[in-house]
């Protein structure tokens, strides 16, 4: 990683990967660097990927479907504790401020 790179961004994509962008290292489960040369990846978030970690593409066949608005986001950031399941949370919360 260069010192002066840009820092990295995750950007979650609707309905689809988390893309991570910018200067970042991709690390195995042991801690290993994976090496890429990519400036962009694509992680899969709906479990359905063959190339796990990385996005295959298979979302799409699966119809994974997640908006993962900001608001849903950070109140899942506010409230939710390891173990928890999305329908755990009531979701009116979402728009309660
Ligand atoms: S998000 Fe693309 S395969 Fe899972």
């Amino acid at each position: 990683m260069s010192e002066h790179a840009d820092p990295a961004t995750i950007t979650v994509y609707p309905d689809g990967p988390l893309l991570v962008r910018g200067c970042f290292e991709l690390r195995s489960a042991d801690g290993r660097v994976i090496q890429t040369d990519r400036s962009v990846v694509a992680l899969c978030r709906c479990g359905r990927s063959r190339l796990k970690p990385l996005c295959d593409g298979s979302h799409k066949l699966a119809r994974f479907s997640d908006s993962a608005s900001a608001e849903e986001v950070s109140h899942v950031l506010e409230f939710a504790r390891p173990g928890t399941r999305r329908n755990d949370l009531d979701r009116d919360d979402i728009n309660s401020d």
